[in-house]
C-alpha cells in the first residue's frame, strides 16, 4: 500500500483546514507507514513565513491540539516540511516554488510525482491551475510516469452554471484523470461500509426495494453553528454546504444498484445513476417538501448559545438557512414511491449523522394485537457518527407465559469490535489519491447530476421566497416544528436518535 515517493504542494497552507484535517491525516498515515518512502510537503499561501514559522505552527497543532506525544516521530515528520509565499496569480511565485521543491531532500532521481491540494476557496482554483499548468508542474510523464495530480475541496462551484464554466476551465489545463473532486464523507470509513453492509450480505438485497422497505432517513445533525465560517457560510448556506455533496452521495450509496466491481469508474457510475433517477422537483414539491430554517438562541449541551444572526461575520438580516429538510423520490423499479427523508443542520441536538432504513411491517399480525398497523417494524441503522456502528431492530417473544413481543437490537458498535478507532476521511483521501485510487472521489458527472437536484430549490427559494418561508428553530432543538410536519403528512416520524 505504499505510495510512490512524491511531493505534496498544499495551496492555502495558512488555512484552518490544513491544521485541522490536512497535516494530522499526513501525519497518520507517516506514523502508519503509509507515506511513500521519501516524499515532501510543501506549504504555499499569501501569508509570509519562514520555514521554520511553518514548522512551528505544524507542530503547535500536532501536540497540542491533536495531543500527539511522540515529539520525536513529529520531528521527524517535520524535517520533511517546508513552506513558500505569494501571490496566486504571480508566475514568479510559481517558479519559486519549483525551486523550493527542487531544493527539497528527497531522492528524485527515478519519479518526481506531484499531488497539488487546493485548500482554497474556489474563486482561486482557475487561476491556480492556470499558474501550475503555463509554469510546467502538472506536466506528466508517457503513461502518468510521474504524476501530477490536483486534489479539489468543495464547493465546486456555487450553481450548476459556475460548476459547468469550472469545469471547462480545469478540464482546457488538466486531463480528467489528473483531478481528483473530494468529498471527505465519501472518505469516512461508516459511509464506506455501507456498500460491504449492502453487497457482501446476501439477507439484505433482496429486502432492499419498494416492496419491503417504507422509507429511508438520512439524518446529519451537528451541534455546532457556523463557528468562525460565518464569511463562507452566508453564501453557501446549508443546502450547498451539505445536501449539493454530502447528503447526495450518502443517499446515492444507500440506493444505487449493485456495480459490477469494486472499481472507480463502476462505483461512480452507479452512483451517477442513481442521482439522475431522483424525481424531479415541481412547483408543488418544492414548495411543499422542503423545509428551510435559521436557528436562534436556545441552549446546546445545557449552554447558553448564540442565534445565527449573533454569529461573527452574520449579517443582522441574514435569510441563510443552516438547516434543510426534505422529502423526495427516486422514480424507478426498485424505489418507487418510498419516501426518502433527508436533514442537516447547525446547532442541532447532537450531533449525530446515520442513515436508518424502516421496513415494512408484517403483512398480517399473529400475536394477539388489534392490528397489523401496531406491529412495530425492523429499522436497519447505519451510525455514522460519532458512535459508529450497525444497529438493527428485531422483534422476539418476551419471556413467560404470554406471547407477549418484545423490540431488541442487534447492534455493533466499530470501537468495540475493532479495538480501533476509524481512520480519519482526510487520511483515507489522501492516500488512495497518492495510490491514484478515484473510487472515493467524485466524477464531473457526480457533481453535475447533484447540482441539478440542488439548482431548481435555490432558484425557487429565489425567486418566491414567499412560498418557501424560512422557519425558525432553537439551538439545541430538533429543528422547525414544519420539519415533522412534512412527515406526519405520510404518517411517519422523524427517528431522533436517543442520547448514549
Ligand atoms: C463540511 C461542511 O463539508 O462538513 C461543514 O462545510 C460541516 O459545514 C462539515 O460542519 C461536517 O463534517 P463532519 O466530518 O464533521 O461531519
Amino acid at each position: 500500500l505504499t505510495p510512490d515517493s512524491c511531493g505534496i504542494i498544499i495551496f492555502g497552507a495558512s488555512g484552518d483546514l490544513v491544521y485541522r484535517k490536512l497535516i494530522p491525516a499526513l501525519f497518520n498515515l507517516y506514523t502508519r507507514n503509509l507515506m511513500p518512502i521519501t516524499f515532501y510537503i510543501l506549504g504555499f499561501a499569501r501569508t509570509e513565513m519562514t520555514d521554520e514559522e511553518f514548522k512551528e505552527r505544524i507542530r503547535n497543532s500536532l501536540i497540542s491540539v491533536h495531543k500527539i506525544s511522540d515529539t520525536q516521530m513529529v520531528e521527524s515528520f517535520l524535517s520533511q516540511c517546508r513552506y513558500t509565499s505569494g501571490e496566486y496569480n504571480d508566475i514568479e511565485a510559481y517558479r519559486r516554488l519549483q525551486k523550493k521543491a527542487a531544493g527539497c531532500d528527497c531522492d528524485f532521481t527515478k519519479k518526481e510525482n506531484k499531488l497539488f491540494y487546493l485548500a482554497l476557496p474556489p474563486q482561486l482554483h482557475p487561476t491556480v491551475v492556470s499558474r501550475l499548468s503555463q509554469s510546467g508542474l502538472t506536466m506528466e510523464g508517457e503513461n502518468e510516469d510521474p504524476w501530477a495530480r490536483v486534489v479539489f475541496e468543495k464547493p465546486f462551484g456555487h450553481d450548476l452554471k459556475s460548476a459547468l464554466e469550472l469545469d471547462k476551465h480545469l478540464t482546457s489545463m488538466l486531463n480528467p484523470s489528473q483531478i481528483f473532486r473530494i468529498d471527505h464523507y465519501l472518505g469516512k470509513e461508516t459511509v464506506q461500509s455501507i456498500l460491504m453492509l449492502r453487497f457482501a450480505n446476501i439477507m439484505f438485497e433482496p429486502l432492499w426495494n419498494q416492496r419491503y422497505i417504507d422509507n429511508i432517513q438520512i439524518t446529519v445533525a451537528e451541534s455546532v453553528g457556523v463557528e468562525h465560517r460565518g464569511g463562507y457560510y452566508e453564501k453557501a448556506g446549508c443546502l450547498r454546504d451539505m445536501f449539493q455533496n454530502h447528503m447526495l452521495q450518502m443517499l446515492s450509496l444507500v440506493t444505487m444498484e449493485p456495480p459490477t466491481r469494486f472499481k472507480a469508474h463502476c462505483v461512480q457510475s452507479e452512483r451517477v445513476k442513481l442521482l439522475h433517477a431522483i424525481r424531479p422537483w415541481s412547483e408543488r414539491t418544492l414548495k411543499d417538501n422542503i423545509v428551510r430554517a435559521q436557528y436562534v438562541e436556545g441552549k446546546v449541551n445545557n449552554e447558553d448559545v448564540h442565534g445565527y444572526h449573533g454569529e461573527p461575520n452574520i449579517a443582522p438580516d441574514s435569510t441563510t438557512e443552516t438547516f434543510v429538510g426534505m422529502k423526495l423520490y427516486i422514480d424507478n423499479w426498485r424505489w418507487q414511491d418510498v419516501p426518502i427523508y433527508m436533514r442537516s443542520g447547525k446547532r442541532l441536538s447532537m450531533r449525530e449523522s446515520e442513515i436508518a432504513v424502516t421496513f415494512k411491517r408484517v403483512p398480517h399480525s399473529l400475536f394477539g394485537l388489534e392490528s397489523q398497523h401496531e406491529m412495530p417494524s425492523n429499522i436497519l441503522v447505519m451510525k455514522i457518527q460519532p458512535n459508529e456502528g450497525v444497529d438493527l431492530t428485531i422483534h422476539t417473544k418476551q419471556p413467560g407465559p404470554k406471547a407477549c413481543m418484545a423490540s431488541l437490537s442487534l447492534s455493533f458498535k466499530y470501537s468495540e469490535v475493532f479495538d480501533t478507532v476509524p481512520q480519519d476521511a482526510y487520511e483515507r483521501l489522501l492516500l488512495d489519491c497518492m495510490l491514484g485510487d478515484r473510487t472515493l472521489f467524485l466524477s464531473r458527472e457526480g457533481v453535475e447530476a447533484a447540482w441539478k437536484i440542488v439548482d431548481p430549490v435555490l432558484n425557487f427559494w429565489r425567486d418566491h421566497p414567499e412560498q418557501a418561508p424560512l422557519h425558525t428553530y432553537s439551538a439545541g432543538s430538533w429543528g422547525p416544528k414544519a420539519s415533522d410536519e412534512l412527515l406526519l403528512r405520510n404518517g411517519h416520524q422523524w427517528r431522533n436518535p436517543p442520547e448514549e
